[in-house]
């Protein structure tokens, strides 16, 4: 392995996060993808997803299953009670349905809030319109139907400040929102605010970069990283960034 070429093929990544990104990398090369989800119990792993959920739901997309073998880890590492999760754009409701899985294997009474304005933020490869919503509504009844869950139909610029006036607080924030450079931020700023000591902040997309194109999340991460300047600690690193929150 030439980490040399890798760290070059990867200068844009945060410092913070590079040692993680080549950990990922080098770890790959070591072990095979199956004996890599082994470990996670089966209503969490990725055939799980694939075989109930995906099968039995209304679905139109998968982009979140690749993400479980990073995700089961640092949830199970979390060194504070994970009860309550914040979902900044749900769509389908996928990754809310994998969450609420975790949560109710870990705690008695988890929260999950859902922000989402569904018609009429599509982005790149999503469906438009009223059926997201309702293919959303319809997994959401059928696989998390015995926990509490908020949708909050609205961009983040209008929900987030909603939950900063109103004093909420999480212990996970998945940001997977516009991703638009300057939204990323946005989201990440006042997420933060939401997030407790000790919580994770995960990154959705953060190497995400379609033909080249600069508007995107990583600069925005990157950003927000210098100004956390050593409030954080990185936790992993692929296609997606998971900080957790020192103060
Ligand atoms: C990539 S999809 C989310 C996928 C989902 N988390 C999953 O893994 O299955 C992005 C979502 O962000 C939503 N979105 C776009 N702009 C938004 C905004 N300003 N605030 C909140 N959500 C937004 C879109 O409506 C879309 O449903």
């Amino acid at each position: 392995m030439d980490v040399i070429a890798l760290c070059r093929n990867y200068r844009e990544v945060h410092r913070a996060l590079l040692p993680r990104l080549l950990a990922h990398h080098l770890g790959r090369r070591l072990r095979s993808r199956g004996s890599a989800s082994s470990s996670i119990p089966p209503p969490l792993s990725p055939g799980w997803l694939r075989d109930e959920v995906l099968t039995l739901g209304q679905f139109t997309a998968d982009w979140f299953s690749v993400n479980i073998s990073h995700l089961y880890p640092a949830l199970s590492g979390m060194t504070r009670p994970f009860r309550r999760y914040l979902e900044i754009g749900c769509y389908e409701g996928l990754s809310t349905v994998w969450f609420g899985a975790f949560l109710r294997r870990s705690c008695s009474a988890p929260e999950l809030v859902c922000i989402d304005p569904f018609a009429g933020y599509p982005q790149p490869g999503e469906q438009r319109g009223t059926q997201v919503e309702a293919n959303f509504d319809a997994n959401i009844s059928r696989f998390l139907g015995d926990l509490s869950i908020t949708k909050i139909n609205k961009p983040s610029l209008t929900a987030l400040p909603a939950l900063i006036e109103t004093a909420e607080v999480f212990d996970v924030v998945y940001v997977d929102g516009s991703h638009r450079s300057l939204d990323v931020m946005t989201d990440a700023v006042l997420a933060w605010r939401l997030l407790a000591d000790r919580g994770l902040m995960i990154f959705d997309d953060y190497l995400w970069a379609p033909r080249g194109e600069a508007d995107r999340p990583l600069p925005a991460v990157n950003a927000f990283l210098d100004l956390l300047d050593g409030r954080c600690r990185a936790i992993d690193c692929y296609h997606q960034a998971i900080i957790e929150k020192l103060r």
